[in-house]
């Protein structure tokens, strides 16, 4: 497994590989691997012949006042789990070779990018957008795997790579939940353990979606009220937004529709943390 920190010598390293005709598939994180993390690398490792992993807290998608110096950073410990999942190259910059002095160039998904998170995170998506092209450029992946976690990022992603025609394909793979529901994030690990309890309301609300939505309910109101009463009587659960949405506009809905995806965002406490699910035929 190779360590590389400067993008050029990145970029030769999968220029050899691409002409040796090896397809490489790229996971790009902010590191503080967790098992979500490990099923993208562990599906690109199945699917490729070179796997790379980005590590790389990105300071252009945290807005002011938001956990970019508190962000955990475990490097050590990732690059460990990066060689035990048989990954070939850790990508680590540093924030200078990504974004050096005079750096002026941000991509913005517009439309997509100022609702749900981006409505209380104003300019996150950008940052996210910015970083991914970037990483795109430097790395020429053929496969790019998404966690379905953070559904919002995937469908923006997804928009840029139709839009400005990068040659990769998106794979975009299931939320992984610890054995109560609660889907794995780096930010868990700010929670106490009375919050960490609470947190479960963010993965019992969208399961009371389901059941409703199961048992006949299309009102995609009454479904969000219902979701809202559960949540509220969690303190100090506070909801950000409970959104029925369709993946490819995210325009909200007033009637389910087969593959809508229900979406929210819940601060527990001073941890703000989303989840979704993807409603299937209804
Ligand atoms: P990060 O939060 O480290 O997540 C990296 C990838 O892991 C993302 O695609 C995310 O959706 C996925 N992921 C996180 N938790 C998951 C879970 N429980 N189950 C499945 N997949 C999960 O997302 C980012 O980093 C950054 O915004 C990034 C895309 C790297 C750009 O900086």
């Amino acid at each position: 497994m190779k360590i590389i920190r400067d993008p050029e010598k990145i970029s030769i390293e999968t220029g050899k590989n691409k002409q040796l005709k090896k397809r490489i598939g790229f996971v790009p994180t902010m590191g503080a691997l967790h098992p979500g993390h490990f099923s993208l690398i562990s599906r690109a490792r199945k699917e490729n012949d070179i796997v790379a992993v980005s590590i790389f807290v990105n300071p252009a998608q945290f807005g002011k006042g938001e956990d970019f110096k508190k962000y955990p950073r475990r490097f050590k410990q990732d690059i460990e789990s990066c060689r035990r999942l048989g990954v070939d190259l850790v990508f680590l910059p540093d924030r200078d070779n990504m974004y050096p002095e005079g750096y002026s160039t941000f991509v913005n998904v517009d439309n997509l990018s100022d609702c749900l998170c981006g409505a209380s995170r104003p300019g996150h998506f950008r940052g996210v957008a910015t970083v991914v092209a970037k990483l795109l450029n430097i790395l020429h992946p053929d496969a790019l795997y998404l966690g379905q976690k953070d559904a919002q990022q995937a469908i923006i992603i997804s928009r840029m790579v139709k839009d400005l025609n990068f040659p990769v394909k998106v794979k975009v793979l299931p939320t992984v939940r610890q054995e109560d529901g609660l889907a794995l994030s780096s930010r868990n690990a700010y929670l106490n353990k009375q919050e960490r309890s609470v947190a479960l309301v963010l993965s019992k609300a969208l399961r009371l979606a389901e059941t409703l939505i199961r048992n006949g309910q299309r009102n995609c109101g009454r479904i969000i009220s219902r979701m809202r009463q559960l949540i509220e009587k969690n303190r100090p659960a506070k909801i950000d937004y409970i959104a029925i949405i369709d993946p490819e506009q995210l325009k909200e809905l007033r009637k389910i529709e087969p593959g809508c995806l229900i979406a929210l965002a819940v601060k527990i406490g001073k941890v703000r943390l989303i989840d979704n699910t993807v409603i299937g035929r209804v």
